[in-house]
């Protein structure tokens, strides 16, 4: 049975979808805890109304972020993870904080990396003129929303799409990857090989 410990800081829509499909699923895993840090987040009131543990470590108290990330890593750590799920997780994370987890956290990103890291990916893909936009799931590494691709879902760019609805189609699909990576992850069936994930199948080929 894997820990899982999701970090929010807003909706949690993506939260949601990992903690649902765990549910629906039966995966060999639970939620040990769902942290933010911003306390009105309101991905927080569904981790609790599913009885889920949960804690805030509000970066606003701390001068810098050194600080901010080892009191995160302390408060993960109390709820001994196998998975750090960044769902949503506005923050820059410092390269000590990344080092203790590497090979254990995940992040969702909206765009088809290595394209558009950063923030404004969806405006970023409209004013590119891009015909196809899209999220990538991958582990986290030290440099900003590069790492390791476990997953990435296309969405056509439509004639008169606005960041709002191009927004939209994509979170329909990160509601899909990333329940499916993370699940790969805690069946075992994710591996890094020279710098690149490796998926193990199950027999009859089908991903999950
Ligand atoms: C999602 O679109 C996620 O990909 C993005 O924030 C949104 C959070 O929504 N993450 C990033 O931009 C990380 N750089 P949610 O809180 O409803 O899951």
């Amino acid at each position: 049975m894997k820990n899982i410990v999701i970090l929010i800081s807003g909706r949690g829509s993506n939260m949601e979808a990992v903690v649902r499909a765990l549910d629906a699923e039966g995966w060999p895993a639970r939620i040990a805890a769902v942290i933010s840090n911003k306390p009105e987040a309101k991905g927080l009131e569904f981790a609790r109304a599913r009885g889920i543990p949960t804690a805030v470590v509000a970066n606003k108290e701390f001068a810098t972020r050194a600080e901010f990330d080892a009191a995160l890593q302390e408060t993960i750590d109390r709820f001994d993870p196998d998975l750090v799920v960044l769902a949503g997780f506005m923050r820059i994370l410092t390269a000590p904080f990344v080092e203790h987890y590497a090979g254990r956290m995940l992040n969702i990103h909206p765009s088809l990396l290595p394209l558009f890291p950063g923030l404004g990916t969806h405006q970023q893909a409209l004013d590119a003129g891009e015909k196809e936009h899209g999220a990538t799931v991958h582990f986290v590494t030290a440099e900003l929303d590069h790492g390791p691709v476990v997953a990435q879902a296309r969405v056509p760019v439509l004639p008169g799409d606005t960041e709002d609805s191009l927004s939209a189609r994509v979170l329909v699909e990160e509601h899909k990857i990333y329940p499916y990576a993370v699940r790969l992850f805690v069946e075992d069936r994710l591996s890094i090989e020279h710098g690149e994930v490796r998926i193990r199948e199950t027999r009859d080929g089908a991903p999950a």
